[in-house]
């Protein structure tokens, strides 16, 4: 593998494990404070950021070694709305900036797992955006988010509530393989 995509696969990889880490306290968080489905949106995603995690693991299978990996981060454990805050930033990140570079280099670079990975998290970060927006939008208005059940794809982490979906509109799995959270 060409050395840019294998760094830029540690990189998100660092990224994701820890969006994994950071959901589950976040999770814990919100239920603390009475937000159950807020709780169980970021344990859903936090599922997603995993297999994220685990796509760019794959893609590094031929590099092994260990390696210094740095990736961008928030820390902290704030207010459920601050937390959310955080969670739209992270992913608004990256949506606009670190994915669509790693990916231009993948694909300069003829890197076809690491961009097909690639894409599959841009797809699934805009569905967590989205999600963690209208959830922030019910908590500064005093109530929980309204979605009782969230439903992730484990082949690229595309996460839904409410509609249907016989098979993942990014990746094509069958909706059988679906995870679900409530
Ligand atoms: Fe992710
Ligand atoms: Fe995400
Ligand atoms: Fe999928």
């Amino acid at each position: 593998m060409n050395e840019m995509t294998a760094q830029n696969l540690r990189s998100a990889y660092g990224g994701e494990s820890q969006a994994h880490m950071r959901y589950k306290s976040w999770a814990n968080k919100a239920e603390q404070e009475g937000f159950k489905n807020v709780a169980n949106l970021f344990r859903a995603v936090s599922y997603a950021e995993e297999v994220h995690a685990t796509n760019h693991f794959r893609a590094l299978k031929d590099e092994a070694g260990d390696f210094q990996v740095t990736a961008g981060a928030g820390f902290g454990l704030g207010s459920t709305s601050e937390n959310l805050q955080g969670a739209i930033d992270g992913e608004n990140f990256e949506i606009e900036q670190m994915y669509p570079a790693y990916l231009a280099v993948a694909e300069l670079q003829e890197e076809k797992q690491a961009k097909l990975f690639m894409k599959y998290a841009i797809e699934a970060e805009k569905t967590h955006s989205e999600l963690f927006t209208t959830a922030k939008e019910a908590v500064d208005a005093g109530n929980d988010f309204e979605v009782e059940e969230v439903h992730v794809c484990p082949v690229c982490g595309y996460t839904f509530g409410n509609e249907e979906h016989e098979a993942c509109p990014v990746c094509g799995v069958k909706r059988e393989k679906f995870i679900s959270f409530k």
